[in-house]
């Protein structure tokens, strides 16, 4: 559990991969969730090439134009794969769509009994594109820095295919289906665990170095029902990519979640992803010693100015060991309105710690 895995190829910089040891490193190795995204101009024209954001994800040649963006920028230290977390339900035949300006919406959500008896894992080889997209991704690179790949957490997929999109309020039919009808829900979580399972795998396979659970809604529960419903199908993920892929670090993030680091670093996780709600110090006081922290500065710092990122950026760590098992993130992902050229200021303030 929380072993040290190391990598088999060697980059051309591995500090993120050292960060998962316990030795102790000059300054946090940093990347950012969403970093390929609409702060980019050069993604909104790759987008418009491609048509749409789901045709981007759907060509490997332009997933990879778009990875490599925000590495020719900015010093970062990690590439992230670029997908989305609902590919998995899409080919489970929910029918995923996004309206243009708009978030996700599924055609055929899991309304009903029948809707959820029907759900199945599909075929991995309707996700081949994906899977081409991780080689393609990883060959770009040439070994520079590590490549992440991630899946959506079973509990947070469920969300969307049970809502059908997603929700200002906390998902109310999905927490609704959860407490009234409990054995559909689990049936739903099942086959997601099944399939995240295969879908990482493949990403291994296909050349991940790091992957990467995306809870974004595991912080919609209280504690309890977190750890029944959330946690434990991830722990089971865990469990299997340990099993296969010793060598692999695997982390998990759930957003508002802060009450339970304690039972996250239980499950064998490598690492911990840390929202900008909650505290680096606190997180690690309940998380101990060997697991990997990841955050959590808030996104929002990239759209003020440079005094203020110096100072945040020097308060947030005062408590908090940068040089041992840290990866500097921010708390979400960036935002549309981000400043490229704050993004590279933290960058620069970060290496300089
Ligand atoms: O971090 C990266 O650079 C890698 C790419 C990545 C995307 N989505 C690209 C994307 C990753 C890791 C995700 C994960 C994802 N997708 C999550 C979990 C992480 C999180 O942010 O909480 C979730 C919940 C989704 C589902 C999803 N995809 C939503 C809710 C939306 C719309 C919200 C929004 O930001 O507009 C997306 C669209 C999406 N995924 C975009 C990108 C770059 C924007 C699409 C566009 O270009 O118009």
């Amino acid at each position: 559990m929380n072993s040290s895995p190391t990598a088999a190829v060697p980059f051309v910089n591995d500090l993120f991969l050292r960060a998962f040891t316990d030795e102790r490193l000059p300054c946090p190795p940093v990347w950012l969730m969403r970093q390929a995204g609409r702060y980019l101009p050069e993604y909104r024209a790759t987008r418009g090439k491609a048509g749409s954001f789901l045709e981007l994800c759907r060509s490997p040649a332009f997933c990879a134009e778009v990875l490599l963006q925000p590495l020719e920028r900015f010093d970062l230290d990690a590439a992230i794969l670029f997908s989305d977390i609902l590919t998995v339900p899409d080919a489970m035949g929910l029918g995923l769509s996004f309206g243009v300006g708009e978030g996700p919406r599924f055609a055929h959500p899991l309304r009903d009994e029948a809707a959820v008896n029907a759900l199945t894992v599909p075929d991995m080889r309707s996700l081949q594109y994906v899977f081409d997209a991780v080689a393609e991704c990883k060959r770009a690179l040439k070994s520079k820095v590590p490549l992440i790949g991630f899946s959506g957490s079973p509990f947070t997929l469920a969300c969307y295919m049970i809502e059908g999109g997603g929700s200002s309020d906390g998902f109310p039919l999905t927490r609704r289906m959860m407490l009234q009808r409990p054995e559909l829900f689990q049936h739903v979580l099942d086959v997601n665990v099944t399939a995240v399972t295969a879908y990482l795998s493949e990403q291994v396979r296909s050349g991940a170095d790091v992957l990467m659970l995306f809870d974004t809604w595991g912080g919609v529960l209280s504690p309890r029902l977190y750890r029944e419903y959330s946690l434990k199908p991830m722990r089971r993920i865990v469990t299997s990519l340990n099993k296969s892929f010793p060598q692999t670090p695997v982390m998990l993030f759930s957003r508002g979640a802060a009450h339970s680091f304690d039972a996250m670093a239980l499950t064998g996780a490598h690492g911990l992803g840390v929202d900008w709600q909650s505290d680096l110090a606190d997180a690690r006081k309940a998380a101990g010693p060997a697991v990997t922290l990841q955050g959590n500065f808030d996104p929002l710092l990239l759209t003020t100015d440079a005094a203020t990122i110096r100072r945040e950026v020097g308060k947030a760590l005062v408590d908090f060991d940068p040089h041992y098992r840290y990866v500097a993130n921010l708390g979400h992902g960036i935002t549309p309105d981000a400043d490229p050229a704050l993004v590279d200021l933290l960058v620069h303030t970060l290496r300089a710690l």
